[in-house]
């Protein structure tokens, strides 16, 4: 009898592969936010995916839409309510707290990047697992943190040289939002039989849904009605217009938008979003989205903590890189080989090789030199090296170039020293054209 061919398995709905494909821009985005990260001395920081459901629904808010709708919550094997992390500032406050951070040098800065999960109506560059890494500046109320989290991240976009505007908005401290909302309230239910079901809903329990809602008609009543900037008390009036002073100096292109009052409960004062240049607000999947979080600490347990972040999402990040022909890293070396003993003597070099640091591929398991040089030509690599019969018994290897299309014979006993100081020199000579304008 035939054996029954077995079940062939699909990706998850709302889940997507990273493909290699996509691996030169997610390594350039992944290497460009690490480097900015450290080079504003922040530290990496990585919590567990796995957090207390309430964690969640008493910092992102129960009436969110993230709580109410869009967590992958479950009960574990032992009874504990326990969720997939939606987003990362609740656990890295609860880790600051946890950790006794506050003992430490203030503002703590802390960037992190990993999966998140939301349980979102699936489309490009929405997912239900989806990337964020993100800056948070823990511990220091001065308006002058804000303007570096949104220096970071309008230098993060600009290294990328994708063009951004950062819609910046103030939230205000929770006495200011509770006058704002109640002003919101009345004239929104002026209004009621403008807005879509889910507002209408909202009218009592989340007001201030209505103003970042899609609909048509809610734009509408949102964009004529109170703004929550006129009710801002004197400190947070004052703080807003330091934050925006200061991206006057560093030349931080924001827009005021009144809108930005993001989907998320624990934001004060200065809240923001990044929006792609050139796309219909209607259209908008904003690249990141942050702000002050000032209350947080204290509402999980802590102790008054003011603090500020931002996170940005690799997936639409990525999608905006789509059509730029990204280089690979270049591999240093190409090692070919004919013949078993060559062959052999290969892995060692590779060995040597890779402990020095230098990037190293090869095809072992082929024998034609000339496929193998076809792969390396493919690959790119800087420099090939190639062990024949010939060079086994001479003790040599030959090296070849192949910017220059130069070829020598080396000693195969100095070969690794030697090759280190052609890659080297290789380095030198891209990083003085790079600077000198004549190559990217
Ligand atoms: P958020 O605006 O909810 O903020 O998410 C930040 C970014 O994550 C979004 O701008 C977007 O790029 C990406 N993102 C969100 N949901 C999805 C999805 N379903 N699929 C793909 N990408 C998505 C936060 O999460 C806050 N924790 C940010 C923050 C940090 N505030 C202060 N510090």
């Amino acid at each position: 009898m035939r054996k029954p061919k077995p079940k062939s398995y699909q990706l998850i709905r709302g889940m997507k592969d990273v493909l290699p494909q996509e691996d030169a821009r997610w390594d350039m985005i992944n290497k460009t936010a690490e480097k900015l990260a450290r080079s504003f001395g922040y530290d990496y920081i990585e919590t567990p995916i796995l957090e207390d459901t309430n964690l969640f629904v008493r910092s992102v808010g129960e009436h969110s839409d993230i709580v109410e709708k869009e967590m992958f919550s479950f009960t574990d094997k032992g009874g504990d309510n326990v969720s997939m992390r939606p987003e990362g500032t609740a656990p890295i406050i609860r880790s600051y707290i946890e950790h006794g951070m506050i003992r430490e040098m203030q503002p703590v800065r802390l960037w992190y990047n990993g999966p998140f999960f939301r349980y979102d109506r699936p489309q490009a560059g929405r997912y239900r697992q989806f990337h964020q890494f993100g800056f948070e500046a823990i511990g220091e109320i001065d308006p002058i943190i804000d303007a570096e989290i949104l220096l970071m991240t309008n230098q993060f976009f600009k290294k990328l040289g994708i063009p951004i505007s950062i819609q910046i908005n103030s939230n205000g401290h929770p006495e200011c939002r509770a006058k704002f909302i109640k002003a919101f309230q009345e004239y929104a239910r002026s209004k009621r039989s403008m807005l879509c079901e889910d507002c209408k809903k909202r009218l009592l329990k989340n007001p201030m849904r209505i103003i970042d809602c899609k609909e048509e008609g809610c734009q509408t009543v949102a964009s004529s009605g109170p703004q929550i900037v006129d009710h801002l008390c004197e400190d947070c009036r004052t703080h807003f217009t330091r934050v925006l002073e200061y991206c006057d100096e560093v030349s931080i292109p924001y827009v005021l938008n009144p809108r930005i009052v993001r989907g998320l409960d624990y934001y004060t004062k200065t809240t923001f979003e990044v929006w792609a240049e050139g796309e219909q607000e209607a259209a908008q999947m904003s690249l990141g989205g942050g702000g002050r979080y000032d209350g947080l600490a204290e509402d999980l347990g802590g102790r008054t903590t003011p603090a500020i972040g931002v996170a940005l999402g690799l997936e639409r990040i990525s999608l905006k890189l789509i059509d730029r022909q990204i280089q690979k890293e270049r591999p240093d070396i190409f090692i070919a080989q004919l013949g078993e003993k060559a062959r052999r003597k290969c892995l060692g070099l590779i060995d040597a090789l890779t402990s020095e640091g230098m990037s190293v591929v090869s095809a072992l398991s082929k024998s034609n030199l000339k496929n193998q040089l076809e792969i390396a030509n493919k690959k790119a690599a800087k420099f090939v090296l190639i062990l024949g019969q010939k060079e086994i018994v001479d003790e040599t290897i030959m090296l070849r170039d192949m910017d220059a299309g130069a070829q020598e014979l080396l000693d195969f006993r100095k070969a690794v020293e030697e090759v280190k100081k052609r890659v080297q020199a290789y380095g030198v000579l891209v990083k003085d054209l790079k600077e000198s304008g004549l190559t990217k």
